[in-house]
């Protein structure tokens, strides 16, 4: 087979890649994150790329890939490498801030580095909300945490006390432990007899405990004072997080966020599901993707812990969406995306890190959090289990988040009713022309003037301008509409004296930002095919809502707390969030951030057994409702694709 060399610039990587490769994939090898929103699919046009020199060959005819090469631009992931060596420039549009990894992986310029400790901006953000803004992570629960070290001093065998060793052993852990039923493996028990000897029948056990129900997993010579530490992990579509956890003294320790890997096979969980289920050994690579990316974080975390080594790390929680989940686990997530949308399991086996090669202990043990259906995972579980919404005697309550899916939980301390909206993700900047995540240089806030119709923004730690991210986009269509740059129903109103408004490739579009202000080669622009696109899923989330709020019987005005998660949440303009229409028009006091509610709720189910648990009797109790089935939703749909609502009495406070 014809091998060549890529190299990728301005990181000047090279790989070596068998001729007909396609770009998107010699950069995944590369270990270079390009966006692909589409997965490869040649439909998004954001994993553009620039050939300097080797010939190419396109994959197929496409009218989008012409448009590009127009622009001097080829799409990666339709460029086949041929029987040369290239040079490929990738534009800073066109990659993740994954070349982070990079950047600690093979020391590149500090250009990149810089970029990279913006981005992370926001995932130290979440660290202080942990560490500062709460008292512990415990979040009011017990710390009693799912793993612990149990000191034990046996009676020695003797010729006067003939019991067996595993006797000796799991009677006195059940004296110490409370707990009926004891678990051992067979590679526990094979060096037990020496284990228990070698120290005169002081051991360390390290227990896991859950239920009355506990799972040796170590038994170590001698009364050990080795701290004991775990890995929450928020397996996000987008984003994983990763929190160090002293399970003795019930706090977080340090932190690490990077992009989930398996971006570059789409930037929803459908897109990863086809990839999994229809690539050859789509699973397996989809599956490697995810623990990479964990393995890093976990890397990046001992890193800066030096003290602390791999082998240290003996209990991990992982929260995510259900597809997450499953791949997380190698389990195939076919059935999630076929009707009747049946996930293979919701409630997961626990394992040991050996099996799925994570870079901890090998007999750490991890858990996973529950599902409640194929589009309602444990991330919501974990949320749910955090805002303490399902406690009882908690008032009507709504836990919004607002990431790939929007997914909702409404509920009391009797009732939760749960359902996911399919809003896609256009908050997060996919299907949007300038649409981009929460980093460097993104457009987060935006002003418009009313007379002028003059664009003011900021952006995130003042970058210059490369795209606009879900809280800059919520910003520009409440500013568009308060103006009357758009109409109800999203029309651009052309005939206004300003030359921001023009007619662009795909119609009527606002320019945000000139083509001299920005970072990039081109004018930001917001085109009316954008504004559709939002006007979609915000209409998706606000008729989720109403259908729950429907199947219970309540109204708006029942709702006593609104809390507000996912990866933008304290980035959200609420008043500009309700003015489009996308949350409820109800007293501002009612709302509350609560970001990365799945991280924090991983933490608490590792740190207290008594949140694991609950967070079990949670998915339990939760009421999923399919929003396919009957009218209901579409009809309220429907009415939500006007800014902010067809019906205005649901917004009395909008004008
Ligand atoms: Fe290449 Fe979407 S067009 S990944």
């Amino acid at each position: 087979m014809n091998k060549r060399f890529v190299t990728f610039l301005p990181a000047g990587v090279k790989v070596e890649v068998v001729a007909g490769t396609d770009l998107l994939t010699a950069a995944g090898k590369a270990n270079i994150e390009m966006k692909a929103p589409c997965g490869g699919d040649g439909t998004c046009g954001k994993c553009t790329v620039h050939i300097k020199s080797g010939a190419v060959k396109a994959k197929r005819d496409s009218h989008l890939a012409a448009k590009i090469a127009e622009q001097g631009f080829n799409l990666a992931c339709q460029t086949l490498v041929q029987d040369e060596d290239l040079v490929v420039e990738i534009p800073k549009t066109s990659v993740m801030s994954k070349n982070q990894v990079l950047v600690a992986d093979n020391k590149l310029n500090s250009g990149i580095s810089e970029a990279l400790s913006n981005y992370l901006l926001h995932v130290w953000q979440l660290k202080e909300l942990l560490l500062e803004k709460q008292e512990s992570p415990l979040n009011g629960y017990p710390l009693n945490p799912l793993c612990r070290c149990i000191r034990l001093t046996l009676p020695a065998a003797n010729l006067q006390d003939n019991r067996d060793d595993l006797n000796r052993l799991t009677l006195a852990l059940k004296k110490e432990t409370k707990c009926t039923d004891i678990n051992i493996s067979l590679p526990i028990i094979r060096n037990l007899g020496e284990t228990l000897r070698a120290a005169q029948f002081k051991v360390t056990v390290l227990v896991s405990e859950v239920g009355g129900k506990a799972e040796i997993i170590a038994v170590e010579p001698g009364h050990s004072q080795q701290p004991l530490y775990g890995i929450a992990v928020d397996i996000g579509t987008t984003t994983v997080v990763a929190y160090l956890l002293d399970l003795e003294k019930g706090r977080v320790v340090e932190t690490a966020g990077t992009h989930n890997r398996q971006a570059r096979f789409g930037d929803d969980v459908i897109s990863r599901i086809v990839y999994a289920v229809d690539e050859p050994d789509g699973l397996k690579t989809v599956y490697q993707s995810i623990i990479d990316t964990i393995n890093t974080l976990i890397t990046d975390l001992l890193i800066k812990q030096k003290q602390i080594k791999e082998a240290d790390i003996r209990v991990m929680m992982a929260a995510g969406n259900t597809t997450m989940a499953h791949l997380f686990l190698g389990i195939s997530p076919k059935f999630i995306r076929l009707e009747p949308y049946i996930p293979t399991a919701n409630f997961f086996p626990v394992v040991k890190a050996q099996a799925l090669g994570l870079r901890v202990n090998p007999d750490a043990l991890v858990f996973s959090y529950p599902s409640v259906a194929s589009y309602v995972g444990g991330d919501i579980v974990s949320g749910t289990l955090f805002t303490g919404m399902g406690n009882e005697d908690a008032p009507i309550s709504l836990l919004i988040d607002i990431g790939t899916n929007g997914e909702m939980v409404l509920g009391s301390g009797d009732w939760l009713v749960t359902c996911s909206c399919s809003a896609g993700p256009a908050f997060e900047g996919s299907g949007i022309t300038f649409g981009m995540r929460a980093m460097y240089g993104a457009i987060e806030r935006v002003e418009i003037d009313s007379q002028t119709y003059e664009a003011s923004y900021s952006t995130i730690n003042n970058g210059k301008p490369i795209g606009i991210c879900g809280s800059g986009l919520i910003d520009c269509l409440a500013k568009l509409r308060r103006t009357g740059i758009i109409d109800r129903a999203g029309k651009f109103q052309t005939s206004l004296p300003t030359e921001r408004i023009r007619i662009g490739d795909t119609g009527p579009e606002y320019v945000l930002v000139w083509q001299e202000e920005t970072d990039i080669d081109r004018d930001i622009v917001i085109s009316e095919a954008d504004v559709k696109n939002l006007l979609r899923a915000k209409g998706a989330v606000f008729a989720g809502i109403r259908t729950l709020l429907n199947v219970v019987g309540f109204e708006l005005e029942s709702i006593e707390n609104i809390y507000v998660a996912g990866g933008f949440g304290n980035y959200l303009n609420i008043p500009d969030a309700i003015a489009i229409g996308l949350l409820p028009d109800i007293p501002i006091e009612k709302y509350k951030y609560v970001g990365n509610t799945s991280a924090k709720g991983a933490c608490m189910a590792l740190l207290s057994q008594e949140a694991w648990l609950e967070a079990n009797s949670l998915a339990g109790k939760m009421t999923y409702i399919e929003l396919s089935v009957g009218n209901l939703f579409m009809d309220e749909f429907v009415s939500s694709l006007f800014i902010p609502h067809t019906d205005l009495t649901l917004f009395p406070n909008i004008s």
